[in-house]
């Protein structure tokens, strides 16, 4: 690996985290994957062991990569000792800006020097949990996409104080990871795939809202006519409605324009907890 960067902590084990985590590790890195709350640190461990072993069983790794890539892997409800070793963290917790804050200052208090901290969010700016730190300039977003262990690109995003050092670090990650890095060099809401993605979702929706045609209809059209792997109804479901409605609210709460609020078709799924794959329903029915 091309990085100074040895030992990864992921903070959080939920769908993001832990894929971000087993990357990591699969990629060389010694990582750990650590949450709050202990029934899910033992479901993550339980997912990534499968999944791990399906790569085995599809002849993805070798069983010797396999047990190379677990033996590098920790999942965990200790924030202080791998912390003190970490020389990047990757927070990928709650999208809650409180919640995000005191992580950072712990983080702060706990890591190394050198360490760099970095957040997954897709809606929070690195500005906003920056100055809970001190040490802004190691600071800044690395945004992976759903599901981590298979899609590329990783949205790398500074703040007013990143420093160069930082953007050239967690971009060498990246690519040991086996990523694509985009870099930002300025925060907007939404970043740059959520802004794309938002686009196409929102004509979608205003399809269907129209009657113009089915949610089937539309997913078939952006497959089979425009070659996306997945319909923008897939999609939602896949990522989960109620981030899909939580992001576009946070957007909507950063730039005022009524335009961001979320359509009220997934307003209406939202509140009713059809929140897609997770929940066993959304647009589609997976019960
Ligand atoms: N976890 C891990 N691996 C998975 C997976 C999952 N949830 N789902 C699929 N895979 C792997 C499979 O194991 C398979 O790997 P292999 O070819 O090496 O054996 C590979 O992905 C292809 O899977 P399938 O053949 O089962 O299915 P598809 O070819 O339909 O691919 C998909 C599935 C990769 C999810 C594809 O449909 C896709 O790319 N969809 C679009 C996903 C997307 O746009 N994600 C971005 C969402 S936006 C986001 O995350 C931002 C956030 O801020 C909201």
């Amino acid at each position: 690996m091309d990085t100074t960067v040895q030992n990864i902590l992921v903070i959080g084990s939920g769908a993001m985290g832990r894929q971000i985590g087993m990357a990591a590790a699969v990629a060389g890195f010694s990582t750990t994957v650590r949450d709050v709350d202990s029934d899910a640190v033992a479901a993550a461990e339980a997912d990534m062991r499968r999944w791990i072993d399906g790569r085995v069983t599809k002849a993805r790794l070798t069983a010797e990569q396999a047990a190379d890539a677990w033996e590098r892997i920790a999942f965990t409800t200790d924030l202080a000792g791998p912390a003190s070793t970490a020389d990047l963290v990757i927070e990928a917790a709650t999208e809650r800006l409180e919640i995000k804050r005191a992580i950072f200052a712990e983080l702060d208090s706990l890591a190394p020097a050198h360490a760099i901290l970095a957040t997954n969010s897709s809606t929070l700016g690195s500005s906003t949990v920056a100055d809970a730190t001190g040490r802004p300039d190691q600071v800044c977003n690395m945004h992976f996409f759903n599901p981590a262990l298979v899609m590329r690109a990783v949205e790398i995003v500074r703040n007013d104080q990143t420093s160069s050092e930082t953007v050239d670090t967690v971009t060498e990650v990246a690519r040991a990871m086996g990523k694509a890095p985009v870099l930002l060099n300025q925060e907007i809401p939404g970043f740059i795939a959520n802004r794309l993605m938002g686009a196409v979702r929102d004509e979608a929706l205003a399809l269907l809202a129209d009657g113009v045609s089915s949610l089937e209809d539309i997913d078939t059209a952006a497959k089979d006519a425009l070659g996306h792997p997945m319909g923008p109804f897939e999609l939602m479901d896949l990522v989960g409605l109620d981030v899909s409605y939580l992001i576009r609210q946070a957007t909507y709460e950063q730039t005022g324009d009524p335009q961001d609020l979320p359509h009220p078709l997934l307003a209406e799924k939202f509140e009713a907890g059809d929140f897609g794959r997770k929940s066993g329903r959304g647009w589609y029915d997976y019960e």
